[in-house]
Formats: C-alpha cells, sequence, structure tokens
C-alpha cells in the first residue's frame, strides 16, 4: 500500500463511497447528512483514506481544548488488516496535539473487539462503561482513552 495510499480532508463528493463503507460496517449506521456536518463543523477532523482513486477508509474526530472525540473510523471490508486505519490515526494525532489535546477518547461496542485491540495498540485503556449506550442490538460501550503524547506520533 505504502506511498500509494493518501490521506486527505473528506469532500462532499467522498460521501457515496463513504456511505458504503459505512453500511457495511456499522448496525447503526450514520447518515450522509452526519457526514455532511462533520465536514464543515469547525472544531473537526475529517479525513478519507484513498488508493488508486478509491475510498477504502475514514476517520471522524471532534477536538475542543485538551479533549478529542473521536467519533468514527471504518475501513472497508476488503482492505482490513493493511494498516489503513493505522494510517488514518498516526495522520491525525499529531494534528491533534498541534491543537493542544491532551488525551482522545472513543466509545466502541463491548463486543467489537477487533478494534478494541486496535485502539489498545495506540496506547487507548477502557476508562468505564455507559451502559445500553447502543441500539440494535442494545449493547454497552466502553469509552477507552488515551493520552496524546510523544508515545502516540
Ligand atoms: C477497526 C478497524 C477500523 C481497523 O482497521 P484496519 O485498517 O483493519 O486496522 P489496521 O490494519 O491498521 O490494524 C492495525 C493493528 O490493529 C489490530 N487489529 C486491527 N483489526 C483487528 C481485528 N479485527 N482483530 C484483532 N486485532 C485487530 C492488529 O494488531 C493490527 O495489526 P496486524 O494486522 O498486524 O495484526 C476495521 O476493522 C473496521 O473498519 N471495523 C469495522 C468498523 C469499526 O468497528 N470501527 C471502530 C468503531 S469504534
Amino acid at each position: 500500500m505504502g506511498n500509494k495510499l493518501v490521506i486527505r480532508d473528506m469532500v462532499e463528493e467522498d460521501i457515496p463511497w463513504v456511505m458504503d463503507i459505512e453500511l457495511n460496517s456499522f448496525s447503526t449506521p450514520w447518515s450522509e447528512q452526519s457526514f455532511i456536518n462533520e465536514i464543515y463543523k469547525k472544531y473537526a477532523i475529517t479525513r478519507v483514506a484513498e488508493f488508486e482513486s478509491l475510498i477504502i477508509g475514514y476517520i471522524s474526530v471532534n477536538y475542543l481544548f485538551h479533549e478529542a472525540h473521536l467519533l468514527n473510523l471504518a475501513v472497508h471490508k476488503d482492505y482490513r488488516r493493511m494498516g489503513v486505519a493505522t494510517a488514518l490515526m498516526n495522520n491525525i494525532l499529531p494534528e491533534l496535539k498541534k491543537k493542544g489535546c491532551v488525551f482522545i477518547y472513543l466509545e466502541v461496542r463491548a463486543s467489537n473487539t477487533g478494534a478494541q485491540k486496535f485502539y489498545e495498540n495506540f496506547g487507548f485503556k477502557v476508562q468505564s462503561i455507559r451502559k445500553k449506550y447502543y441500539g440494535n442490538p442494545d449493547e454497552d460501550a466502553f469509552l477507552m482513552m488515551a493520552k496524546i503524547n510523544d508515545g502516540l506520533n
């Protein structure tokens, strides 16, 4: 994949491809409008991973003062375990640090052990449990948190 993988800001034209990944990745997917809102929100970074002109992943994060919230991260099924999500994280973490963020948190389904393993690699630890945070099916969320420091980027 290497230098053929481009990480850039998401634009509205990307959304049909993003929605294809979103619908295939989550049981309670975001709407197109959610992505549009993120693209134009002030304290937000929304990026795609593009490989040979194909959108194969994306990340969405909000930040305010010292705190960043990872809202969405997904990679197309055919391109998983190739380092795409790692590239997306490595792209945004130094930027969040520059903006003054000192920690980043996220919610993940209790059953989503693959994503939890991924986040643990970046130093995230389960901080607390949000009971029945998700629907379809009802499920707890793990609130995971990591420090944004020199170890992370
Ligand atoms: C979680 C997700 C974003 C990871 O994307 P990815 O591009 O496959 O991740 P990477 O290739 O960068 O993975 C890096 C490392 O994280 C860990 N990892 C990633 N996916 C994993 C899985 N399913 N099971 C166990 N470990 C995993 C591994 O250590 C992996 O390294 P390895 O492949 O050398 O073993 C992807 O599986 C996905 O889109 N899942 C569906 C949506 C989702 O759950 N998003 C997170 C919601 S909170």
